[in-house]
């Protein structure tokens, strides 16, 4: 069908931080899958334990006990804040999961009948119906009314806003259960939260018992330097939810959650190929790897001189960039809106260049490589940045 606006590359191979055309041409991939491909490509570790899981067991059904489903989630709940975890395939997947707690956790714990959840503008929680109706992007919205009930948006990092919000539908009666939202927007334009914005929404949602859910999606599992985004803006939420980069270009998605917010029982919630002997292979190898290889620290190091290099082009291009901003291995360059060129021009640039950026909306160039990404080729990275960005001038 024809979903996809596509850019004009057929890719067939791939490489550590690298892929190849048809034409054998090789670009410098900073795209990595939009986020997911973690170790990057081919990596050697994921193939041989994956080829392992394939020869023993690929896919059994959530009707048993999985060993590998029982290992994963056993990393994940030591390694964060979280008591228990559900597995899907997909973020929205995840976030629908998500909103479902939410709905009973408001309906259980709050007594409320049709509870709300409060989420962002500019944020993007995936295409699901649920998910979508989450999204505060209207541009996705759009022809697929009606949305699905019980969504109220506010300005990210506004606190005054969803104070009076919540002051003004909490009057009379309970009636928000959760409040979802990015710790960084990815899509809507590699946008950090406000780290007193996060404290005191943390004080907000223990006061009036609001579920305070975390969409880490692109974030999570080392993306910004931190094994979570939450790290970053320093508090813990009750749930929060992750995908991409966990299965390092395997479709894996998770929900967590602390036991306050564990409110699904036997028969609430269910998926076929969730959290399969093969999905939570290639999670766990991709995070045992992250921690054998201390590839945190690779991805401090490396965002370092990418974010100084960035720094470097805003200065040697003042009149198209307005600013630079990210966390870790997510960096943004945004435009400046009085210029004409879109991200979307600068992206189709950059492949003549040989480098793989994707755009995170019409104003936003947006870095994902995978974080396994050495210093020279920040440097290539930074590189080709530039040769694309002269062409505008
Ligand atoms: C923050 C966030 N949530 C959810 C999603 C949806 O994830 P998926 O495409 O795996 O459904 C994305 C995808 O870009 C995302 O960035």
């Amino acid at each position: 069908m024809r979903t996809y606006t596509r850019l004009p590359l057929r890719l067939i191979k791939g490489k550590g931080c690298w892929v190849w055309d048809e034409q054998n041409t090789k670009y410098l991939d900073a795209v990595a899958g939009i986020a997911t491909c973690t170790l990057g490509h081919s990596d050697k570790a994921l193939e041989l334990s994956l080829r392992r899981q394939l020869k023993t067991l690929q896919h059994i059904s959530n009707l048993y006990h999985i060993k590998e489903q029982e290992d994963l989630a056993e990393w994940l709940v030591d390694k964060s804040c979280a008591d228990s975890v559900f597995f899907c395939n997909s973020g929205a997947e995840a976030n629908e999961a998500a909103i479902k707690l939410a709905r009973k956790y408001g309906h259980k714990k709050r007594g409320i009948k049709k509870p709300i959840i409060l989420s962002a503008k500019s944020s993007f929680h995936g295409r699901t119906l649920a998910a979508v109706s989450a999204t505060g992007q209207p541009k996705y919205h759009k022809d697929f009314d009606p949305l699905v009930e019980g969504f109220k948006f506010f300005p990210y990092n506004d606190i005054n806003f969803i104070e009076n919000i919540i002051t003004n539908l909490e009057k009379s009666q309970p009636s928000i259960s959760a409040i979802i939202i990015e710790p960084l927007q990815g899509e809507g334009g590699v946008n950090p939260g406000n780290r007193n914005f996060f404290l005191k929404l943390r004080e907000l949602c223990n006061k009036h018992e609001i579920l305070l859910i975390l969409d880490e999606v692109q974030t999570g599992v080392g993306r910004c330097g931190t094994w979570w985004g939450y790290e970053k803006v320093g508090i813990e939420p009750d749930v929060f939810t992750v995908a991409k980069g966990l299965g390092g270009g395997h479709p894996i998605g998770a929900l967590l959650v602390k036991e306050n917010a564990d409110f699904l029982e036997p028969g609430d919630h269910a998926s076929t190929f969730g959290g399969n002997p093969f999905a939570c292979r290639a999670a766990l190898t991709v995070v045992k790897e992250i921690e054998r290889r201390k590839i945190l620290e690779n991805v401090n190091a490396r965002s370092s001189q990418l974010v100084n290099g960035l720094i470097d082009l805003h200065k040697a291009f003042p009149n198209n960039i307005k600013e630079t901003r990210g966390w870790g291995l997510i960096q943004g360059i945004v435009l400046r809106e009085e210029t004409k060129i879109t991200s979307y021009d600068i992206v189709n640039e950059a492949i003549k260049q040989k480098l793989l950026i994707v755009a995170a909306g019409p104003k936003v160039i947006r870095m994902v490589p995978p974080l396994i990404i050495k210093k020279n080729e920040v440097n290539i990275l930074l590189e080709r940045l530039y040769s694309t960005l002269k062409e505008f001038i």
